[in-house]
């Protein structure tokens, strides 16, 4: 992920500048110009900050994740930055008919969040249905919106062609309106900052667009909401060992919580090419790009120089390296994970127990704030 020569391994390292393409669209560009400034902010006063993302609780995390996400939400709440995460239950049901073993996954997903470096004690972890008056909010936010725009949504559109193909279903109405579901996670808490990727800056802009319209509609002597920026991660897609973007319902992930015998087997089966001599090229190798990415993550060094000391000892050498960084980069978080999990459920109940009061004070108060600025209150 880094192209920085840092010597540390450790998820605390500032990100590297990514360089621009030819192919980045002009809002992309923008993004990523405000991203650098907003960094430099971050660095003189983090206090202004406060980050909401979350992840959807499918699954336990990845490899993918953590250099895509995770990595560099405990670098933020490291620097200082308010760090609030929603584990999003409610978003489970988008686009399947079941929630499945939700505490169990929800449990896995803590413990990932937790081993990687989140602190309970300076971040906030809850879940997305123990905070009843975040969820008010979206009645509100969801006249802000037409059904038209939420249609051209981008993402929205993606995944609902994904639905549609894998289970023949149409687009529930909770898939439809989930960039205002969004919305309301960020608003609920103040939010005002959220990494994304690329990929997803069209749903951050559902966000800007509700608190912007709430402000001119019942806010306008002074806005209410401040339009939560996008922080641009410039973590390159991680591929799974199959070549092909990692993710969960590809079924070709590394999991964090992997031992070390499946991590050596895992990156074993990696993909590579037929060119014997190792080079950083991510156009023409994309394979072997992401494993130096990968390797040189662990290492703190920049994958071209880790492709130098690689060189003629082609594929097998490379795959052996960068085993050995990613066994080596994530023991500690292991031996934490491992740790935490011995310890039983408490731990990461009473994790999600201080979230979900911590996020529903949040909560409750803008939504009292909201109905004060609608008109609606009746004592
Ligand atoms: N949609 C995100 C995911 O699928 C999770 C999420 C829920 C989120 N609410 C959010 C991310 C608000 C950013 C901001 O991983």
């Amino acid at each position: 992920m880094s192209t920085t020569t840092t010597t540390s391994p450790s998820p605390v390292a500032a990100p590297a500048p990514v360089p621009e393409t030819d192919t980045e669209t002009a809002s992309v560009r923008a993004a990523r110009t405000r991203s650098a400034e907003i960094e430099r902010r971050i660095a003189r006063d983090p206090s202004m900050f406060r980050v909401l993302t979350g992840d959807r609780p499918t699954g336990a995390l990845h490899l993918g994740h953590y250099l895509g996400t995770l990595a560099n939400r405990v670098r933020l709440q490291d620097a200082g930055v308010d760090v609030v995460l929603v584990v999003a239950d409610y978003q489970v049901i988008t686009d399947r008919d079941e929630t499945g073993n939700l505490p169990a996954v929800v449990r896995e997903v803590v413990l990932d969040y937790l081993a990687a470096g989140i602190d309970p004690g300076r971040s906030t972890v809850f879940a997305h249905s123990s905070v009843a008056a975040l969820h008010q909010l979206m009645l509100p936010f969801l006249s802000l919106v037409t059904v038209a725009e939420l249609e051209r949504n981008p993402t929205v559109k993606a995944e609902a062609v994904d639905a549609a193909g894998r289970q023949g279903r149409g687009m529930s109405g909770l898939l439809l309106t989930y960039p205002v579901h969004q919305a309301a996670d960020i608003l609920a808490v103040h939010g005002n900052l959220v990494p994304v990727g690329a990929d997803q800056l069209p749903h951050l802009e559902t966000s800007r667009t509700v608190a912007r319209r709430f402000n001119q509609r019942f806010s306008a002597a002074q806005p209410y909401f401040a339009e939560p920026e996008p922080l641009l991660a410039d973590t390159p897609t991680v591929l799974g060992n199959d070549g092909a973007k990692m993710s969960k319902s590809r079924g070709n992930v590394l999991e964090l919580r992997a031992d070390e015998d499946e991590t050596a087997a895992y990156l074993r089966r990696a993909r590579t090419d037929s060119q014997r001599h190792i080079t950083f090229e991510p156009d023409t190798r994309p394979e072997v790009a992401s494993l130096l990415r990968l390797g040189a993550h662990f290492v703190g060094t920049t994958p071209e120089a880790l492709a130098d000391t690689i060189g003629a000892a082609g594929a097998g050498r490379l795959k052996e390296v960068v085993t050995e960084a990613v066994v080596e980069g994530l023991r500690p978080l292991r031996a934490r994970r491992r740790s935490l999990a011995a310890d039983g459920p408490a731990v990461v109940g009473e994790v999600l127990a201080r979230g979900a009061q911590r996020a529903t004070v949040l909560a409750e108060g803008t939504l009292t704030d909201v109905r004060e600025l609608m008109g609606m209150t009746y004592l």
